[in-house]
């Protein structure tokens, strides 16, 4: 798709600007992140130990939270496991749910096209997950005890993969990462620091497509992230 083509399918025009503040994060990039708290419980620290094969065996047979009971099958991700960008939305929906894979629906098209705006493909140093394995009913909003009962996997992912940059697609998988109450709209437009990792929030592409003037606010976003990661060298 050409540039031009991608623009108009967001609903964009070509001339952006970013918005400052443009902050570094704070601490040595690409430095191990230790995820794991003093008081972890014996399940955390199997996780925490865990490879990529034993991660994907786990979350398939996970019984955690509630979500398992209704899941056709559990969603670990997709992608380039060495990948300096790491994208991280809410959970799966019934296609992803279908298929295994995360962001394959109306959202995951969006999604690509995002990517492809800032020249990165899905698999190609990019790497996908969610804040919760498993679909949740009806695709509502997972809930906090569900996220934190996630948390152990998408920790190791972020461990095993050491990302340069994480960015968090929507409210859920912002909380999850920033641990408060956050609104996008507040906590976009600025690299937050995680465990040394650079993070930047935006919109969920679901909630794009529900609410197309957000798109601009979008397409700033995703130059902020591609100027932080020049940035970070
Ligand atoms: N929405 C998400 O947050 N994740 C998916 O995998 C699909 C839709
Ligand atoms: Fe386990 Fe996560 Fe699925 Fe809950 S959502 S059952 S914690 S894999």
């Amino acid at each position: 798709m050409k540039r031009d083509e991608l623009l108009k399918e967001m609903g964009l025009g070509p001339l952006w600007k970013l918005r400052p503040p443009f902050v570094k994060p704070s601490g040595p990039p690409r430095e191990a992140p230790s995820l794991l708290s003093a008081a972890a419980d014996e399940r955390t620290r199997a996780i925490a130990a865990m490879g990529w094969a034993e991660l994907r065996q786990a979350v398939a047979e996970c019984t955690a939270c509630a979500l398992h009971k209704t899941r056709k099958q559990a969603v670990l991700g997709v992608g380039d496991i060495h990948a300096e960008w790491l994208f991280i939305g809410e959970g799966p929906g019934a296609e992803e749910d279908e298929r295994g894979e995360p962001f394959v629906g109306q959202a995951g098209k969006l999604l690509d096209a995002m990517l492809a705006a800032i020249g990165l493909k899905r698999g190609e140093n990019v790497y996908i997950a969610n804040a919760v394995k498993c679909r949740p009913p009806n695709n509502r909003t997972p809930e906090a005890s569900e996220t934190a009962a996630c948390w152990p996997f998408l920790a190791r992912q972020i461990e095993l993969i050491r990302p340069k940059l994480i960015v968090a697609l929507g409210k859920p998988a912002a909380q999850t990462l920033l641990q408060q109450e956050v609104t996008i709209a507040k906590a976009r437009g600025l690299v937050h620091d995680f465990a040394g990792i650079a993070l930047i929030v935006t919109y969920h592409p679901a909630y794009l497509l529900r609410n197309l003037p957000e798109k601009a606010k979008a397409w700033e976003d995703l130059c902020f992230m591609r100027k932080t990661m020049a940035g970070l060298g």
